[in-house]
């Protein structure tokens, strides 16, 4: 049901814990599972120099936070805002179709937390990250 990748980042997740001196921390969850996802970021000079995130939710929400922090760690803010839930299921070689939102989620915490860096630094973050779902449920309601 799960790639070997999904069980490896799971069973050894990267990243856990707390940034010291983060600049931008987001939580996102989601109402219907009850998860939820906080994803600390500490830029400098437009680049993601650390990056962790602490987890209460499934394993696949697990393994894509682990594997999204994996993704943004020490590039630009601007990849980690392209950054999709498609291409970190990808990574992970994929996720059973029930568990799509878990990696939404991932999404979606790392959206958080750069909004919450551009807030910081007095910039309205909308136009640039777009809207965040704090309630991932409302992305299913979508129909996606
Ligand atoms: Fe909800 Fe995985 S079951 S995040």
């Amino acid at each position: 049901m799960y790639s070997e990748k999904v069980m490896d980042h799971f069973m050894h997740p990267r990243n856990v814990g707390e940034v010291e001196n983060a600049n931008g921390i987001g939580t996102v969850g989601n109402a219907t599972c009850g998860d939820i996802m906080k994803m600390y970021l500490r830029i400098e000079n437009d680049v993601i120099e650390e990056v962790s995130f602490k987890t209460f939710g499934c394993g696949a929400a697990i393994a894509t936070s682990s594997m999204a922090t994996e993704m943004i760690k020490g590039r630009t803010v601007k990849d980690a805002l392209n950054l999709t839930n498609k291409a970190v299921m990808e990574a992970l070689d994929g996720l059973p179709p029930v568990k799509v939102h878990c990696s939404v989620l991932a999404e979606q915490a790392v959206k958080a937390a750069l909004s919450d860096y551009y807030t910081k630094q007095g910039i309205d973050p909308l136009p640039i990250v777009g809207p965040v779902m704090n309630d991932v449920h409302e992305h299913d309601n979508l129909g996606e």
